[in-house]
């Protein structure tokens, strides 16, 4: 291994901790990079998962940070009445606000507590947004993704979002619109660096995902972001259904 090491779990707890630190901050974005995008990022995420279009449902937010993002996602999840689980670190959890139908689990996932087995083949939608990533290069991914798969009820859809795909990324830098990106420097930073690739996911990983979900009984789609998302040209998104 080469390059920078990611950020763990335990960095996020500490970010989340520091006052001096922003929404975005503490989960590990300068505040630039999703300004303004919270709502078009929830909007993207509603044509994938169908929170919007239903009601009284059991919504569990892995990972969910403590950004605007997750704030708009508790509003939309009152306004429907789903039940909304939060699971990320006690640290990140206690800068959201409590409610009715709000349940916060803290601990990394996967992990046993009570009342996260209660929701055990019960779950109709699970989020894991910009999450993946750090799972990928700091514990058993697979493990991870099997676990929240048990949460899901049959029929229950799970979306991985936001997921950088190095390979996707490097097509789009080589194509006339990518070398066009390339002149402004304002978009380019932070997005060409190839240290540390080989802690990075690729579309071997993306794919591998896909192949072992369909294997353990899911059906799972590989599927762009909505082109206008702040990292739509690297990231993308995959979809699991429980059959
Ligand atoms: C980049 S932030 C994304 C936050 C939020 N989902 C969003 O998109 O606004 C990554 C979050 O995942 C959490 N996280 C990372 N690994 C986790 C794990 N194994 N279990 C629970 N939370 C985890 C971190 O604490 C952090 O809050």
């Amino acid at each position: 291994m080469s390059g920078a090491k990611e950020l763990t779990f335990d960095d996020f707890k500490k970010m989340a901790k520091n006052p001096k630190l922003s929404g975005a901050e503490k989960i590990g974005f300068p505040d630039s990079y999703r300004k303004g995008k919270s709502k078009l990022i929830l909007e993207d995420i509603c044509t994938k998962l169908l929170l919007t279009k239903t009601k009284n449902k059991i919504i569990v937010d892995i990972g969910c940070g403590c950004d605007d993002l997750t704030f708009e996602l508790i509003d939309l999840c009152k306004k429907n009445n789903h039940t909304l689980v939060l699971i990320d670190s006690e640290e990140m959890l206690k800068q959201l606000p409590k409610g009715k139908n709000l349940v916060k689990i803290s601990g990394k996932f996967p992990f046993k507590n009570k009342v996260l087995d209660s929701y055990i083949g019960k779950s109709d939608f699970i989020l894991c947004y910009s999450v993946l990533f750090y799972v990928f290069a700091n514990d058993n991914m697979y493990l991870f993704l099997h676990e929240a798969v048990n949460l899901l009820k049959a029929g229950g859809s799970f979306l991985i979002g936001d997921i950088p795909n190095i390979d996707k990324r490097d097509r789009f830098l080589q194509s006339a619109e990518g070398k066009k990106f390339l002149k402004n420097n304002a978009q380019v930073k932070g997005s060409t660096a190839h240290d540390n690739r080989d802690q990075k996911m690729d579309d071997s990983i993306l794919l591998a995902i896909i192949s072992r979900m369909r294997r353990s009984g899911c059906e799972a789609y590989l599927i762009p972001q909505n082109e206008k998302l702040p990292m739509a040209n690297r990231r993308e998104d995959i979809l699991i259904v429980k059959r």
